[in-house]
């Protein structure tokens, strides 16, 4: 969900609009704003899109100064004007991400005192809990908000706002983000740093337990015991423009287009060709541990799951250290095997899926140390790893299909292989040094493989007409053929399997008939030629074959009907490489559907709930 808050000299409601308008992607089944004004407190909602909300606002205009907005994604009752965000009692609104776990028990509590509810949500709770503090004799609106929030148990981050104090927001923050902007006489806060990047670049990200109060003169901030902090706030580098979609017809597809340059910013400054190494910046990583290492545990979630899956065949080859990779959602519910002698892989795109960060706390608590790969700077999982953060420099991703966070990833697991390879003395300055040239041309490789877009159209067209589509990849390829499946399923609603080419007799062999299109990744890997023996099965079979070869490969290209050609990248490279024809199907598949490519329905960008 988006929060997004304000107050100062201006009209309030369009500046929360228009931050509310880049957060949506965080959640879109309602959107609210509250205003304190004149008038008092005035709070408008509804359901579905921000452009309703904005109809809403159109007819009826709200004036005021101070306000909190936000967009929803359902966890406690359904998507609806009711339980639309935000939620008022007693001139008191509030809106809230995060899941409160004791509600029911505090719903009792109110009930039995004679509060009345307008809603199904475990948020309105925090709006009677502040007004009766208030009604009560609290000092102010934060010891108000205080008080709440030593009866909740649960994750938030929520602003509040009262017609008693009208220049004034108090927010605070328990495991979902939150961040507060500083400007001239005026003062915003976001629960993501792009809703307010037009308006401020100077933020500060709450830490756990942390309150802020905000006024047109400033921001006060608490620590979890109540006691004042002094913190500096630091300067946003993302322009406000690289959030927006540059002339293309989705996130998505822009998306694609930026990952050579998304790529080129995560190697900058880190592959040294001179000394054959890499600088982990972010990351500490002293010699002997590395040396020391029993196991590496990857922890993560979808698509950062597939990034994962590449990343042990990168680590396990270069650095020769032993490579498990976690569902982090499987991870935290069982009683996994992690001591001091493991290091914990985290990698996250947000940095805030609830899974992966739990599986952090819990392998740290069980000795090991924890490492993060994360595009979102300050975000929670990065901030739980002792170890430190290697930052993917892809910038925003709005497209709730992940696409330039998951090469980015590629290319930070691969730059982290590669130090491990030198760090325990498997790799050699010579070879690191090819290696890294290698992953140098990495960026223009993957230009090539942008300027084929047009011809996935006549697979796409196959694809949009299918109930299902399979894809298979063996070996540096196998994740490859995850990922295509997840990406196509995600945005197109058509029903996908990735399966390790090798499996194929094991099952999905059955599937095939003249109606199954069949994506093959069959680029030149060590045992590509069994995967060429699973395109002549499909053929047999009267399957179609689209084809991801690599060039100059006539032959695997004469097994498929259409052929998208893979630059001799090394075989560790090419996932970099062949994902982007399957983005690219993906997406055209989609486009085709008339789907919602950038908001695909049920699924959220970032994943704060178990
Ligand atoms: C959600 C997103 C996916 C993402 C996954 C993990 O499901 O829709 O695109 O791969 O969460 O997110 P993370 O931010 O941890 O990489």
């Amino acid at each position: 969900c988006g929060i997004v808050g304000y107050v100062g000299p201006r009209q309030c409601v369009d500046l929360i609009v228009g931050g509310l308008r880049k957060l949506e992607y965080r959640g879109y089944d309602s959107a609210g704003v509250a205003v304190v004004g004149p008038n008092g407190l005035a709070v408008k909602r509804a359901k579905g899109k921000l452009q309703n909300l904005v109809a809403l606002l159109a007819d009826a205009p709200l004036a005021g100064t101070t306000g909190i907005g936000h967009t929803r994604w359902a966890t406690h009752g359904k998507p609806s004007d009711e339980n639309a965000h935000p939620h008022c009692y007693g001139g008191v609104a509030v809106v809230h991400n995060g899941i409160i776990e004791n509600h029911l028990e505090l719903k009792a509590a109110l009930a039995a005192r004679g509060h009345k509810f307008s809603s199904e949500t475990d948020t309105e709770i925090f709006a009677h809990l502040i007004a009766d503090a208030l009604a009560a004799g609290a000092r102010d609106l934060r010891a108000a908000v205080g008080q709440a929030l030593a009866q909740v148990k649960g994750t938030y981050a929520i602003a509040v706002v009262s017609q008693q104090r009208p220049e004034e927001i108090v927010a605070a923050k328990n495991a979902s983000p939150l961040v507060v902007g500083y400007g001239k006489g005026e003062s915003f806060l976001a629960s993501d740093v792009p809703a307010i990047l037009e308006h401020t670049r100077e933020v500060v990200y709450l830490e756990e337990g942390e309150l802020a109060v905000l006024t047109p003169a400033g921001i006060a901030l608490y620590g979890r015991d109540g006691e004042p902090l002094a913190r500096k706030p630091r300067k946003i580098e993302w322009s406000a423009v690289a959030a927006e979609k540059d002339g293309h017809k989705h996130f998505m597809h822009k998306e694609i287009f930026e990952q050579p340059r998304a790529v080129a910013d995560t190697i900058r400054g880190r592959a040294s060709l001179e000394q054959g190494d890499v600088a982990l910046d972010g990351m500490e990583l002293p010699a002997d541990y590395a040396r020391s290492l029993e196991r590496i545990v990857i922890v993560a979630c979808g698509t950062s799951w597939h990034a994962g899956l590449s990343g042990r065949q990168m680590i396990e080859s270069l650095a020769r250290v032993p490579v498990e990779v976690e569902l982090a959602s499987e991870f935290r519910n069982r009683d996994p095997l992690v001591d001091e002698r493991v290091l914990c892989l985290a990698i996250s795109q947000s940095g805030e899926t609830a899974d992966t960060l739990a599986a952090v706390k819990i392998a740290r608590a069980r000795g090991a140390r924890a490492y993060a790969i994360c595009n979102v700077v300050g975000s929670a999982i990065s901030r739980e790893c002792d170890g430190g953060t290697l930052f993917t420099r892809a910038g925003p991703e709005i497209g709730v299909a992940s696409t330039k966070a998951f090469t980015t990833q590629l290319a930070a697991l691969f730059l982290m292989a590669v130090r491990l390879g030198r760090l325990r003395g498997t790799l050699s300055p010579e070879r690191a040094r090819e290696l890294l040239e290698d992953l140098r041309r990495v960026p223009s490789w993957m230009e090539q493989m942008i300027r084929q877009e047009a011809q996935l159209m006549p697979i796409a067209k196959r694809c949009a007409a299918a109930r299902d589509v399979l894809f298979l990849g063996r070996g540096s390829e196998y994740p490859v053929a995850l990922e295509g499946a997840l990406k196509l399923k995600e945005i197109s609603y058509i029903h996908a399997e990735g399966y390790a080419a090798g499996e194929m007799k094991h099952g999905p062999i059955a599937l095939i008939d003249e109606e199954l299109p069949v994506v093959v990744l069959a680029t030149r890997e060590p045992a590509y030629e069994k995967t060429l023996g699973n395109m002549e099965e499909v053929r047999a079979r009267g399957g179609q074959v689209f084809a991801v070869v690599t060039e100059g490969d006539t032959h695997a290209a004469s097994l498929a009907e259409v052929a998208i050609t893979v630059p001799p990248a090394p075989p560790v490279l090419v996932p970099l490489l062949s994902i982007i024809p399957l983005q690219f199907l993906a997406y055209h598949v989609a486009d085709l559907k008339g789907t919602d490519v950038d908001q695909p329905r049920n699924l959220a960008k970032s994943v704060t709930v178990e």
